[in-house]
């Protein structure tokens, strides 16, 4: 009853977890990960109201997030990727768990469209829904993301501290500490992240079947590093405020169905380093800007640019200042 951690991942368990979690109600990190448990995630998880991070990434589970989740408030990390989850993305994710810094649904079978009360999660750093079977557009309130959206500095770890004075039981240990760390897959590559992971403000919503176009609002999150909607349905054109985004380190929209013009705008983006336009039908020159134009010989030799505009399809890519 007194149990706050319990780590349990990159085991072989496997089977069903069993429903009875209302004992456990001082659990604050529960990190199943990368086992092969299967089965529903029983409905008493809501049960652990203290929860602070709930990982259960790389299993078989199946059905429906349980809507008794939505208890736990407390919720900080929550990292469901790559497993057979189903059913919508539900919207008392945005209304319950408003202390969500990290949301990782990617890798499962989710449909149904993404709820515009995920616009309520002011604190989201990470929010990851690719690879899934989500529809409709992509909501236009998402300058509501405040954590993404403000200019101020933010720290650097996502660390929890647990007063021995809340958990008397612990008084032996002192002051508890850990850091939250997060994997996923970065400019091609699954990389885990966590002495940086504060620094760390994505969007991804690649492989979905979204449609409609970019919403603008997009371009208020200035702290975006990483922003990919690749292999979506995604119409229109690419707004000319993108380049506002001047975080931006990654973009990748290619795989859609966008037309118009590369905006020049891009160049602006000192610090992008991989961005993805092809398989659109994007026309007209690759922007030239001060940025694209001002670097040290020695990186530009690294970059490369590759168009084909005979075939109205674009690719531009950037590899700058590898190592
Ligand atoms: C659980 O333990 C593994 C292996 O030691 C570690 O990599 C992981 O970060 C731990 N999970 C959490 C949430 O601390
Ligand atoms: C929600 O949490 C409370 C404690 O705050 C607990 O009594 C209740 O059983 C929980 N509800 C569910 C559905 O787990
Ligand atoms: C997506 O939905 C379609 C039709 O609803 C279904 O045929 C397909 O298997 C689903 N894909 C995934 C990855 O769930
Ligand atoms: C979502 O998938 C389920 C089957 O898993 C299906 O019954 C339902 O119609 C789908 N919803 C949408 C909006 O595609
Ligand atoms: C977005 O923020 C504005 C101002 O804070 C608020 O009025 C609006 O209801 C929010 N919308 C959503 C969908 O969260
Ligand atoms: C691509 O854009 C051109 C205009 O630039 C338009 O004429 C053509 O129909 C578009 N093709 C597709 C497949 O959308």
């Amino acid at each position: 009853m007194n149990l706050a951690f319990l780590n349990l991942s990159s085991n072989n368990f496997y089977g069903d977890l069993p429903d009875c979690w209302s004992h456990l109600a001082a659990v604050v990190m529960l990190d199943f990960s990368n086992n092969a448990f299967s089965g529903k995630i029983p409905m008493t998880i809501g049960s652990l109201w203290r929860i602070e991070t709930l990982k259960l990434r790389s299993n078989r589970f199946v059905g429906e997030l349980p809507s008794s989740l939505k208890n736990c408030t407390r919720l900080q990390v929550i990292d469901m990727g790559d497993n057979e989850l189903s059913g919508s993305i539900p919207k008392w994710l945005g209304v319950s768990l408003k202390n969500l810094v990290i949301l990782i649904l990617s890798s499962n079978h989710f449909n149904g469209s993404m709820p515009s009360q995920l616009c309520h999660l002011t604190r989201i750093q990470i929010l990851d829904f690719s690879v899934n079977n989500i529809s409709g557009s992509i909501p236009k309130c998402l300058n509501n993301l405040t954590n993404m959206a403000q200019k101020q500095n933010s720290s650097l770890t996502s660390t929890h501290t647990y007063n021995k004075d809340d958990y008397g039981f612990h008084s032996f240990l002192g002051d508890i500490n850990y850091e939250d760390e997060a994997s996923f897959i970065w400019k091609g590559r699954m990389q885990t992240y966590k002495s940086t992971l504060g620094l760390v403000k994505r969007i991804d919503l690649s492989s979905n079947r979204l449609t409609g176009e970019i919403p603008s609002e997009i371009t208020h999150l200035v702290k975006l590093v990483s922003l990919s909607l690749s292999r979506n349905r995604l119409t229109s054109q690419i707004t000319s405020e993108i380049g506002n985004l001047q975080s931006l380190d990654s973009l990748d929209l290619s795989r859609n169905q966008i037309d118009g013009r590369i905006p020049t705008s891009l160049a602006r983006i000192d610090r992008l380093s991989f961005l993805d336009l092809s398989y659109n039908n994007l026309s007209g020159k690759i922007p030239t800007g001060t940025q694209l134009q001002s670097f040290d010989p020695l990186i530009m030799l690294k970059m490369l640019y590759f168009v084909n505009l005979d075939l109205k399809r674009c690719v531009l890519i950037k590899l700058s200042q590898l190592t």
